[in-house]
């Protein structure tokens, strides 16, 4: 699998994603990502994997004076969040562009920000490269900045278990999941410091889905 066929996937759930089955399952996250975002007091907030802007929209009430930025692999998604800040008093920018291939329009752009927190919720298991692709969070975050990843965690969910074997035996696709001590162990490949699991929720059934295991995961750009 490509990440156009990435693209391709979300398009299609971008007009239903607030709505759907698994919709109060991912602002679930979202707000436990809210809960737990304590350290940040000022500068820009970079989400990537955004989707409809949730998040975003969230952040946006709690933090008023930080400038946010929504990126996303899917147009039909970053057009859907638009279309939800309309009714905002303040503009969140959005990027339609591949984390993994940014143009050099996109990364100009997002240049001009001076990001202080990056968030990347239920989207590393899509990355062809999820080591480079952190690496690139760390460069792009400022000095002091902090990098939050939710994902799932296979060791503790049967289902997620599950769902890695069937992606990579039988639909043979670039999707995979990971331990919580990969990613931490990616995030200080990248350089990151303090690296360590903010939270993590593991229930039986949750927000209408069986076997829930996240971790929300965190680290800090030090420069010394
Ligand atoms: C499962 S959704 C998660 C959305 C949101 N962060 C949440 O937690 O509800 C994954 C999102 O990541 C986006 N995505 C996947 N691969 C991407 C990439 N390489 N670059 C940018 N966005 C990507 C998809 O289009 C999709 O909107």
């Amino acid at each position: 699998m490509q990440n156009n066929v990435v693209k391709n996937e979300f398009d299609l759930k971008a007009g239903h994603y607030e709505t759907n089955r698994l919709a109060q399952w991912y602002k679930a996250h979202a707000n436990e990502i809210l809960n737990q975002v304590h350290d940040f007091d000022s500068g820009d907030i970079l989400d990537i994997g955004c989707a409809t802007g949730y998040q975003l929209r969230l952040l946006c009430e709690r933090f008023p004076d930080a400038k946010l930025v929504g990126l996303d692999i899917s147009d039909k998604m970053t057009q859907q969040a638009s279309e939800y800040c309309e009714q905002l008093s303040r503009d969140i920018h959005f990027i339609t562009d591949d984390w993994e291939n940014l143009t050099d329009e996109s990364r100009t752009m997002l240049e001009n920000y001076s990001f202080r927190l990056i968030i990347c919720a239920n989207t590393v298991h899509y990355f062809i490269d999820p080591i480079r692709a952190i690496r690139q969070m760390y460069e792009m975050l400022d000095r002091d900045g902090m990098l939050l990843i939710l994902e799932r965690e296979k060791t503790s969910s049967p289902l997620t278990l599950l769902w890695g074997v069937l992606h990579r035996h039988l639909i043979k696709d670039q999707v995979e999941f990971y331990s919580a001590d990969t990613i931490m162990a990616y995030l200080s490949q990248a350089g990151f410091k303090n690296v360590n699991v903010l939270s993590s929720i593991k229930k039986y059934f949750w927000k209408g889905k069986l076997f829930t295991s996240i971790a929300l995961i965190k680290g800090n750009k030090i420069n010394d």
